[in-house]
C-alpha cells in the first residue's frame, strides 16, 4: 500500500515539474512515506529521520516531509520533538503536497495537513510507476472494521471505494505500459463497494482486461469472503488461485476481544469452503501472538488452528501496543519475553507447514510467470505459481513476462525448484 501511495505522490510531484534526485544527499526535498501498523515500522521511520536530520545539518534548506499513517497518528509528537520536519501530511492529503511545498519555500514555516476525507480515493490520478511485472492498483481506502489492536481505522479513516471505470482504465493503462500482473489493494479489499458494485463485479471486470495475465488482491477480511467472490475466482483462469486470509488468533475469546467478527469454527468452515471451491488454492495468513490477556492455553488454540489449516505461508507478529486503539486500554498486556517465546513457536510450526505444503508440489507441472533473475544464480529465473509459491529454474529460452510450465523437482527453504517443460499460453 505504501509503494502504491508513494507512486501517487511521485505522480503529483512530477505534474508540478519536480524530478527525482539521483541520490538522497542531492535532493532539495526528502519525503518519507510511513506506516504505523506496528512499533517496528515506526522505529524504522525514526531511524530514517535521524539520517535526514544529519543531511539537513549540512544543507539547511533541504525540506523534510513525513507522509502517511505516522504523520496522521504522531503529528503532535513530530511537531514537538522533530522541529527539522517541515511538512506533515496524512494519507488523505497527498494532493496538498505541491501547495504546502510552495508555502514552506516562501515562509519556511511547518506545514501540516492531516484531515481525513470521506471521499478521497485519488481516482483520477495515475500513479508514476517504475517499469515492471506487477502494478499495484489501490481500489479502496480506509477501514470500518475496527479490530481492537489496529491503528488503521484511525490513520486511514473510513472505507471508500474507487469507481470500477477508474480501476479498469488503470488496469488497461498498466497493460499498455508493459505490466502483465495487477494486484488490487485495499485495507479491506473485498469490502469494495462502489455504487453497489461489489468486489466480485470488479474482479470480473478486471479479469476481462485484454493482456492481463494475472490478477492478485490483498488483503481480504474473512467476513467479506462471499460465494460470489469464490465463484468469480474459479471462473477466471487469470485470477490467481491464492487467498490471504488473516486469522490473527485461534481462540474464540481472543477473537471476540480483537473484534474480528468470526469464531474459530467460522474460520475453519470458510477454509474448507475455499478449498472446495478452488482446488489447489494457496492460503496464507497473518497471526498475532501475545494479544492482551491471551493465556498460554488460548495461545495453544492458535497453534491448533494452524495445525488444522496448514497454511502455505504466514506473516507472524508479536502484538504491538498502539496508542489510541481499544486494545491499548486493556490492562492485561503480555510480557515482552512471553510474546517473543510464543512468536518463536508459531514461526517454528509454520516452517513445518510450509515445507509440507511445498513438498506436495514435487513432481507436478506448474504454470509460472517469469518475474526476475534468481538471487542465487544469474542463469536462473524466479517466478511465482498462481498459488503464490516462488519457483527457481534454469533460464533456457524463457523470457521475463512469459508464462511457462515448470516441473517441480524439489523444495528449497520457502521456495520450489524445477525445470522448464514448455512455454504456457496465458494462464
Ligand atoms: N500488533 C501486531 N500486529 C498487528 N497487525 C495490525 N495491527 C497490529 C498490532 N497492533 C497485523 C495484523 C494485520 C497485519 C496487516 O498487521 O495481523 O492483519
Ligand atoms: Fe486493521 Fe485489517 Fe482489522 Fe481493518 S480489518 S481494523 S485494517 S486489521
Amino acid at each position: 500500500m505504501n509503494v502504491a501511495d508513494s507512486e501517487l505522490v511521485e505522480a503529483l510531484l512530477k505534474r508540478e515539474s519536480y524530478k527525482p534526485a539521483p541520490k538522497l544527499e542531492d535532493a532539495d526535498a526528502i519525503f518519507v512515506n510511513t506506516c504505523a501498523i506496528r512499533e517496528h515500522a515506526e522505529k524504522k521511520v525514526h531511524s530514517q529521520l535521524g539520517r535526514y536530520r544529519k543531511i539537513k545539518l549540512k544543507k539547511k534548506d533541504v525540506i523534510i516531509g513525513v507522509l502517511g499513517c505516522m504523520a496522521q497518528s504522531l503529528k503532535h509528537d513530530l511537531l514537538e520533538n522533530k522541529p527539522y520536519v517541515d511538512i506533515i501530511l496524512g494519507p488523505d492529503s497527498y494532493r496538498k503536497l505541491p501547495t504546502l511545498l510552495n508555502r514552506n519555500q516562501s515562509d519556511h514555516s511547518s506545514q501540516v495537513d492531516t484531515t481525513l476525507s470521506r471521499f478521497e480515493v485519488y481516482d483520477n490520478l495515475f500513479p508514476s510507476r517504475q517499469v515492471g511485472i506487477n502494478a499495484w492498483i489501490s481500489i479502496m481506502r480506509g477501514c470500518n472494521k475496527f479490530c481492537t489492536f489496529c491503528i488503521v481505522p484511525f490513520t486511514r479513516g473510513r472505507e471508500r471505494s474507487r469507481s470500477m471505470e477508474g480501476i479498469v482504465a488503470e488496469a488497461k493503462q498498466a497493460v499498455a505500459d508493459g505490466f502483465v500482473e495487477v494486484t488490487l489493494l485495499g485495507q479491506n479489499v473485498n469490502s469494495y463497494n462502489h455504487n453497489n458494485n461489489k468486489f466480485h463485479y470488479l474482479l470480473d471486470a478486471v479479469a476481462q482486461v485484454p493482456g492481463l495475465k494475472r490478477i492478485r488482491f490483498t488483503s481480504p477480511h474473512p467476513q467479506d469472503v462471499s460465494a460470489d467472490m469464490l465463484d468469480t475466482m474459479a471462473r477466471h483462469s487469470n485470477i490467481c488461485n491464492h487467498i490471504h486470509l488473516p486469522l490473527q488468533a485461534g481462540n474464540n475469546r481472543i477473537l471476540k476481544r480483537m473484534n474480528r467478527t468470526y469464531t474459530r469454527n467460522h474460520y475453519l468452515a470458510l477454509v474448507r469452503n475455499i478449498r472446495k471451491s478452488l482446488p489447489g488454492v494457496g492460503i496464507s495468513t497473518d497471526i498475532i501472538v501475545g494479544f492482551p490477556g491471551e493465556t498460554e492455553i488460548e495461545f495453544q488454540d492458535t497453534l491448533e488452528v494452524m495445525n488444522e489449516v496448514k497454511f502455505d505461508s504466514a506473516f507472524m507478529f508479536k502484538y504491538s501496543y498502539r496508542r489510541g486503539t481499544k486494545a491499548a486500554e486493556y490492562e492485561d498486556q503480555i510480557d515482552e519475553n512471553e510474546k517473543q517465546n510464543r512468536l518463536g513457536k508459531v514461526i517454528e510450526l509454520q516452517k513445518y507447514h510450509t515445507l509440507e505444503r511445498n513438498q506436495a508440489f514435487i513432481g507436478r507441472e506448474e504454470t509460472v510467470l517469469v518475474e526476475k533473475v534468481s538471487k542465487k544464480s544469474a542463469n536462473q529465473w524466479a517466478g511465482r505459481t498462481g498459488s503464490n509459491k516462488w519457483v527457481i529454474f534454469n533460464k533456457e529460452d524463457a523470457q521475463i513476462r512469459d508464462m511457462v510450465k515448470v516441473k517441480i523437482t524439489k523444495t528449497e527453504g520457502i521456495s520450489l525448484q524445477g525445470h522448464l517443460v514448455s512455454q504456457a499460453e496465458a494462464a
